[in-house]
């Protein structure tokens, strides 16, 4: 793997990006399941929310670190220029949106006057003084933003796995724990389907191979 132009994202990033995608997942759902329900689940729910969140906030900042830091593999030379510029900057809105949902919910539960407890007698200081019309706003904007964040996220997963199912370019593979990275075009990575498919757009090569 060149320095430069690696294959894979740096395994930090790897290993980042599949553990925040199962918590933020499991956060939608605890934030959802905990505002439907007012039973005993809701302080359990919500005794789970605040640090899985804070732990969140403070991953994405190591994950921006580290992606700064490093050099990352590049898009298929044959993508589409607005394909390439669309993943670019849903990547930047995925980013804001991972630091931005548990930044409104501090900043939330601070103007409420809520403590922020994370575990045991373990309280983060509020970020925002106490203020009821602020704490109206920002409960609004935790909700629109975690729903435009979910959004996002079916948008991420949909061109994922045209990456990974149709195009089979190595984009999803650049993200993935294996070593391997199809290059593109190369005869190794030709796989039953691809084989299939060439048969199937030339039925010449089929029946000459039918017939050997
Ligand atoms: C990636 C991080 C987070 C995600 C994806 C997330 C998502 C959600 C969602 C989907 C809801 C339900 C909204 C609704 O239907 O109205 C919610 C509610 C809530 N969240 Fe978050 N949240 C995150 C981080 C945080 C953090 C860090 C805190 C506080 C420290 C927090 C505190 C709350 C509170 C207090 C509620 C409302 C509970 C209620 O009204 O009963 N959230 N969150
Ligand atoms: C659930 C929350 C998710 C978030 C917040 C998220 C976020 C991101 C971000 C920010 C990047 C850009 C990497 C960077 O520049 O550092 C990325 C790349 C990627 N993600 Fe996700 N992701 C999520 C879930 C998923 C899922 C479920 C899949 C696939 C099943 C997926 C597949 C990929 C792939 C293949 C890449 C590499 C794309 C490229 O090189 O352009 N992600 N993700």
């Amino acid at each position: 793997m060149s320095r430069t132009n690696p294959t894979h994202f740096h395994l930090m990033l790897r290993l980042l990006h599949w553990t925040m995608a199962v918590l933020i997942l499991a956060m939608l759902f605890i934030g959802i399941s905990m505002v439907s329900t007012d039973g005993p689940a809701y302080p359990v729910l919500l005794a789970l929310h605040r640090p899985i969140g804070i732990a969140l906030l403070i991953l994405v900042c190591l994950r921006l670190a580290i992606r700064l830091a490093t050099h990352i593999p590049p898009l298929p030379a044959d993508l589409p220029r607005w394909q390439a510029q669309a993943a670019k900057s849903s990547h930047v809105l995925l980013y804001i949106a991972m630091a931005g949902v548990p930044l409104i919910g501090w900043a939330m539960l601070s103007a409420g006057g809520y403590p922020v407890k994370i575990f045991g007698d373990f309280v983060l200081p509020p970020i925002l003084p106490q203020n009821v019309y602020l704490f109206g706003w920002l409960r609004l904007a935790h909700t629109v933003a975690a729903f435009a964040f979910f959004a996002l996220i079916l948008g991420h997963l949909s061109a994922a796995l045209i990456h990974a199912l149709i195009r089979r370019d190595g984009v999803f593979e650049a993200m993935t724990l294996t070593r391997k990275r199809p290059a593109e075009h190369s005869t190794d990575n030709v796989t039953t389907l691809d084989f299939e498919n060439q048969q199937l757009r030339n039925p010449q090569a089929r029946s000459r191979s039918h017939s050997n």
